[in-house]
């Protein structure tokens, strides 16, 4: 399934790329625009982004869940996660918000 339509990325470009940057170090907290450097693309219009930020939960947990990480470690991790991806969406949101007043 396509995701991102300015570069024609996939549902599996994106989770194989995470997967080789969790390989490289499982603990990394990835962002889309890491995921998109490694595919060596970029983001144009990040519509997709928060799309992406669903896969590199999803893909992230199913990651340790498949290896040898403890409960604690994987639910500490994915609630870092998701909450540094949550600030990052309000913080984008509030600078749109910004942008479309001044404009
Ligand atoms: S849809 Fe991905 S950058 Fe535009």
């Amino acid at each position: 399934m396509l995701v991102c339509s300015c570069n024609f990325i996939t549902v599996k470009d994106i989770e194989e790329t995470i997967v080789s940057l969790l390989d490289e170090d499982c603990w990394q907290l990835i962002v889309p625009a890491k995921v998109y450097h490694a595919m060596e693309k970029r983001g144009r219009c990040c519509g997709c982004f928060p799309q992406v930020v669903d896969i590199i939960i999803r893909t992230t947990e199913a990651y340790h869940n498949g290896r040898h990480s403890t409960q604690a470690e994987i639910f500490d991790f994915m609630a870092r996660l998701k909450q540094f991806h949550e600030e990052n969406r309000r913080a984008d949101l509030e600078r749109r918000q910004k942008s479309h007043r001044a404009a």
